[in-house]
């Protein structure tokens, strides 16, 4: 994927802009937002979607109920930086990154509300998430809260970039509707991975608030969504506490996640670190071809994964500033 130095008048009052890379989003061109109907149904659910283990599956579950509330901060501050863009190719992906966000955070929340009838405590964490977002993020000054936004969709990214390559892990589990969320969800995180950090390079390109902005998104993405896959299980089932066969497979989980050798976060530690290179661009960890070949897998007409969920593709209008 195409990257390009920044470079105006603007760089040359600031050297310290010199590293700074944005999208070619003149070649990478429009994106659209998909509509889906997921219906789902607590009978077609599987506790351990995720390689049937259950507390890996839990970090999914927990993930899914708190990604809500910084989606919502995405909307929010991409729709307040939208004003500033002047470019209408990239006014537009933002206009469809909001979009996507929108739709992620509606079907999870379905997808949450079926998870209560599962005994997971998704009542309580969204009250904590609610209380957490409410009392500090939702009152961040806005350029922090764009650095944020550019961090979150980092990991997001990172996170989208692993199961793209290990899609034999969505295959464990029969619950396609799970499987159908989180592929839509993944692939949509790394078509538009580019997006929020190119509005904030763009608008700000400050270093060091580009860090605060991924440290605060790490520390809430690793250290809280963690903390609530811990004790979800044992919310779901108390009786986990003394069961022998979810003790003898939750060092196998930890791995799945943590392991520095295959886990979804252990072992992209190099890739979520990236980050703190000066000159680093999303589009530097080219995801392009799983993009085509998830395209076809999960939108095909006659085969698609997700054909039999799909409504309808829109794409915003490309529109002057
Ligand atoms: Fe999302
Ligand atoms: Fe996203």
């Amino acid at each position: 994927m195409i990257v390009t130095s920044l470079k105006n008048a603007t760089l040359k009052k600031f050297p310290l802009r010199k590293h700074i890379k944005i999208s070619d989003y003149v070649s990478t061109g429009t994106m659209p937002i998909r509509h889906f109907n997921f219906n789902f149904d607590a009978k077609d659910f599987d506790n351990k979607f995720y390689l049937q283990k259950e507390w890996a599956s839990a970090y999914f579950y927990a993930l899914s109920i708190f990604l809500t509330y910084g989606e919502e901060l995405v909307i929010e501050t991409a729709r307040y930086h939208r004003d500033f863009i002047t470019d209408p190719i990239l006014k537009q992906r933002v206009s469809a990154l909001i979009g996507q966000e929108a739709l992620h955070s509606k079907f999870h929340n379905e997808y949450n509300d079926m998870l209560i009838e599962h005994h997971l405590p998704v009542k309580l964490f969204r009250f904590l998430a609610e209380k957490v977002f409410e009392h500090t993020f939702l009152k961040f000054p806005q350029p922090l809260k764009l650095s944020m936004m550019a961090g979150i969709e980092h990991f997001t990214a990172v996170l989208a970039e692993y199961m793209m390559k290990h899609e034999d892990h969505f295959y464990y589990s029969d619950d396609v509707k799970s499987r159908g969320l989180w592929m839509w969800h993944m692939l949509e995180e790394s078509e538009h991975k580019d997006v929020a950090y190119d509005v904030y390079q763009i608008l700000s390109g400050n270093y060091a608030l580009r860090i605060s902005g991924f440290a605060i998104a790490f520390v809430t993405i690793l250290g809280g969504v963690s903390l609530g896959a811990l004790a979800l299980p044992f919310f779901r089932k108390p009786s986990n506490l003394v069961s022998l066969s979810f003790w003898k497979e939750a060092s196998t989980s930890a791995s799945l996640l943590f392991g520095r050798k295959n886990g979804v976060f252990g072992s992209t530690m190099g890739h979520i670190f990236d980050y703190f290179r000066p000159d680093f661009h999303p589009n530097d960890h080219d995801t392009t071809a799983y993009l085509n070949y998830y395209k076809k897998k999960l939108f095909d007409p006659e085969i698609g994964a997700l054909t039999p969920f799909f409504v309808k593709e829109f794409t915003p209008a490309v529109r002057a500033a």
